[in-house]
């Protein structure tokens, strides 16, 4: 997998799962943008979702990852934004398929409903898996038309 540059946030529920996938992350030598939040304190996921998805829509990062109590809320946050094809995902092969149809840009977790491990294995299949283009493209390409 090469290195890309890849932004990740949360609200407090994700808080420590984003800095595991962080570190995660920075030891394959990616290039992490963090957008917060810092710490366990409460905020409001919706600030979160929509600081990554101008991240995205600017260039800043090439993928996006997520992390809320159940990566719901912060999904639908981010997805407001055209530029931003984000996918809550439970497993790998959700993060796959997300990848293979849908060319998700952005990878949502609940930090209440996948261990470690299991968002390890997302976070690695979420980065390595191609788009299949195909059938798919025009469809994808109707999700910015929307
Ligand atoms: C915070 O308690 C929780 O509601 C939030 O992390 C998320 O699960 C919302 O979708």
């Amino acid at each position: 997998m090469s290195a890309q540059t890849i932004a990740i946030a949360s609200d407090h529920a994700g808080f420590d799962l984003k800095e595991l996938l962080k570190n995660e992350l920075q030891g394959a030598g990616h290039t992490i943008v963090d957008l917060g939040t810092a710490s366990t304190t409460s905020v409001d996921y919706p600030d979160f979702g929509k600081a990554l998805a101008r991240a995205i829509r600017d260039g800043q990062a090439e993928r996006g990852v997520l992390v809320c109590g159940t990566g719901i809320g912060i999904a639908m946050a981010a997805n407001r934004e055209p530029a931003v094809r984000a996918a809550v995902v439970h497993d790998a092969t959700s993060a796959r398929l997300a990848r293979q149809h849908n060319d998700a840009n952005v990878m949502a977790l609940g930090a209440r409903l996948v261990g470690p491990e299991v968002a390890r294995d997302c976070l690695r299949v979420f980065l390595e898996t191609p788009f299949e283009g195909g059938r798919h493209a025009p469809r994808v390409a109707k999700l910015s038309a929307c």
